[in-house]
């Protein structure tokens, strides 16, 4: 009986926003879209709030949640101190699609911090999102509103795919803006911290406050150390068939995979292909989906999860991928392939030399 509400982020419905808001208050939850996914809503402050929202995800309970707050003013009641840099990445980039991690205070309950002495902090700019935090009451939890280890939900009916009959409303204003999760940077240490890419990059951050330093986990395949997101140690998403990036310079890589998509389907498994515009019509077998244009890579964030989501509906065994450069919102964008690839990457170049002329 998950209640779902159209709502337009231009001329938000009073009446279905004040309700959500009484779900919140009351304990429940309410997933709501911003800018980067859509979010699983619960006040942030109510313990049994977030073993709610656990039970309905099927997370761990130890992989902390973001509160979301809607005014800077906030912030200080849930922090123990506020970091000096703070206040310069928070009139750069708030609200938007910048989560930062502080020492919490004593109201911010364990259950939602995972049990850690540290909260992740976000103030989103979709107005529907914070209208809907100050209606529930100013700390509203979000993780994203997909069920643990799906791809995060970009629209709608991706929450009610996973989420249905679980909480209580879903409000559907449409697709959302960016389609990747917000950067995160822990600002307890110095210099701070990307412990997860997102459209907000390393080189943004860095021309407000100077040097930030990045997770080594994040990109690469080998490292020991565990992450410092406890999220990002999840294998997040595994699509149902095996996912393999090819990268190398975009043509070769196009050829490559024109290659290894022939030699599959001759031996006749079914194969797909994430293209990108440029490329899809080079592809003559295999399931093409494009993913967005390597002119606009923010395409590609867009569409990445929807993709993901797509290709698990179809009776697919192998999937390969273009890459795009680790760049800018490029590296938010390969380091979510990455963990939905579990790693795994061929070379076009080592493919081409081994090539088989038919
Ligand atoms: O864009 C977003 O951030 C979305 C929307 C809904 O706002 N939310 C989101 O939440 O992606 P979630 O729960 O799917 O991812 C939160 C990530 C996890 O990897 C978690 O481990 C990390 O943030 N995190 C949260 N609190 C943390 C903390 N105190 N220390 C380190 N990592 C933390
Ligand atoms: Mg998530």
């Amino acid at each position: 009986k998950t209640k779902i509400e159209k709502i337009d982020q231009n001329k938000i419905n009073e009446t279905i926003l004040n309700e959500a808001g009484e779900i919140l208050k009351e304990g429940g939850l309410v997933a709501f879209p911003t800018e980067t996914v859509y979010g699983l809503g619960a006040n942030a402050l109510d313990p049994k709030a977030s073993e709610k929202t656990y039970a309905a995800k099927g997370r761990p309970s130890d992989n902390p949640l973001i509160v979301h707050i809607a005014e800077y003013g906030a912030l200080e009641k849930i922090v123990k101190e506020i970091p000096p840099k703070t206040e310069t990445l928070a009139n750069a980039f708030w609200p938007g699609p910048l989560t930062m991690i502080f020492e919490k205070s004593e109201i911010v309950p364990y259950e939602t911090t995972g049990g850690l002495e540290t909260v992740a902090v976000r103030m989103p700019s979709n107005l529907i999102a914070m209208e809907l935090i100050r209606a529930g009451g100013g700390y509203i939890s979000a993780p994203s509103a997909n069920t643990s280890g799906r791809p995060s939900p970009t629209k709608a009916e991706h929450v009610a795919d996973d989420l249905n009959g679980k909480i209580e409303m879903i409000l559907d204003g449409g697709s959302v803006e960016i389609g990747l999760e917000s950067t995160i940077v822990d600002m307890t240490v110095e210099p701070p911290m990307i412990l997860r890419p997102g459209a907000i990059t390393k080189e943004m951050l860095e021309q407000e406050i100077g040097e930030v330093d990045v997770d080594r986990t994040i990109l690469s395949a080998d490292s020991h150390q565990a992450p410092k997101a406890p999220g990002m140690k999840y294998r997040h998403y595994a699509p149902k068939a095996d996912l393999i990036i090819v990268e190398g310079e975009p043509e070769e890589e196009t050829k490559a995979i024109r290659q290894l998509v022939y030699e599959q389907v001759r031996k006749g498994e079914k194969t797909g292909v994430i293209a990108t515009t440029e490329s899809a019509e080079a592809y003559h077998y295999g399931l093409v989906k494009v993913i967005g244009s390597r002119n606009n890579e923010k395409s590609i964030a867009r569409n990445l999860y929807a993709v993901l989501r797509e290709f698990d509906e179809e009776e697919i065994s192998l999937i390969y991928s273009e890459s795009v450069a680790a760049e800018g919102i490029g590296s938010a964008i390969m380091n979510r392939l990455e963990k939905a690839a579990g790693h795994k990457r061929l070379s076009a170049k080592e493919i081409l030399k081994q090539q088989t002329f038919h």
